[in-house]
């Protein structure tokens, strides 16, 4: 086909030899299956910012990294050159999300560039080689349903190991290859350790999970994987080969209110040492 002009530079850099065919417009990117010498990637097209949706809403940015604070007080204050620099970060994101989870072993597209707001990536293929089905689209049975659900909850955890939580992971950002369910679409990812919204937008990923696979596997649907993935992150105890269970234990032993007390107490006496010897002092 005629190469879109946005893909056009990847092709002035040899990056791309030729674009097939459009795969897919969705909401938020459109995207494009191309060949690259002998191999077949898929490059995927960010939409401008005023296209896109909630994806871009403050609370998946929160603690997102940028090089230096001016670049950061730009994009708080929305100034041209701030937009610009959103614009980057935004783009940037998924590209780097990409290459940290599939440094982690979690199945994702190997990703290769992002340039020019295109990320081109390695094209999930079914067993024919053509374009993978979404989860959404392949008719499961009950076995395989649970089956798909295990491996999935392996690859969040494997995911929040390496400190990203997708954020928006559905049975729509869900390919099917031959081997069993591949993530796709992270440029919201999430930092699980310095957001604020991290446990909730977990929670929520697991939950649709479990829902999706509840309609094969009604027992599902009463699982609390989310909860208890958050429980043993925050505690320190996730690993890749965590066992779990479903199932967390509800906490009925009665508060230390005594303990708490005291804690408060100690602390109020330290403040007060240290005002005193500052007013005595100086120090
Ligand atoms: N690496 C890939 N291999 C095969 N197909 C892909 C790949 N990446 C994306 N697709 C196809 O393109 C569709 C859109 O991709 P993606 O979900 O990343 O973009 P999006 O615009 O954010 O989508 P939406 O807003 O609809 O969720 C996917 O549902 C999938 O069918
Ligand atoms: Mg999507």
């Amino acid at each position: 086909m005629k190469t879109p002009k946005r893909v056009q530079p990847l092709v002035d850099e040899g990056l791309i030899d030729e674009v097939l065919r459009q795969l897919m417009s969705g909401k938020e990117a459109t995207v494009y299956v191309v060949r690259c010498g002998e191999e077949i990637r898929c490059a995927k097209v960010y939409k401008e910012a005023s296209q896109r949706s909630f994806k871009q809403a403050i609370s998946y940015q929160e603690g997102r990294k940028v090089k230096n604070s001016r670049q950061a007080r730009a994009m708080e204050k929305g100034t041209r050159y701030g937009r610009k620099m959103q614009e980057e970060v935004w783009q940037n994101a998924e590209v780097d999300a990409l290459y940290r989870l599939a440094a982690a072993g979690v199945r994702v597209p190997r990703p290769y560039i992002c340039f020019e707001g295109v990320l081109l990536m390695d094209l999930v293929t079914d067993a024919g080689g053509n374009a993978a089905p979404r989860l959404n689209d392949v008719v499961l049975t009950e076995a395989l349903a649970l089956d798909y659900h295990a491996q999935l909850l392996k690859q969040v955890v494997l995911m929040l190991c390496a400190g990203v939580i997708h954020g928006d992971l559905s049975e729509y950002n869900i390919l099917v290859d031959e081997h069993g369910p591949v993530i796709i679409d992270l440029p919201q990812a999430v930092d699980a350790a310095g957001n604020t919204s991290a446990e909730m937008m977990l929670e929520r990923d697991v939950a649709n999970l479990a829902n999706y696979f509840s309609q094969f596997a009604p027992q599902l649907a009463s699982s609390q994987y989310g909860k208890e993935i958050w429980k043993l992150y925050v505690a320190g105890l996730l690993q890749p080969d965590s066992i779990l269970t479903g199932r967390v234990k509800l906490d009925h032993r009665p508060a230390d209110v005594g303990a708490v007390m005291r804690e408060m107490e100690i602390a109020r006496r330290e403040a007060e040492d240290e005002r005193s010897r500052f007013q005595q002092h100086g120090i």
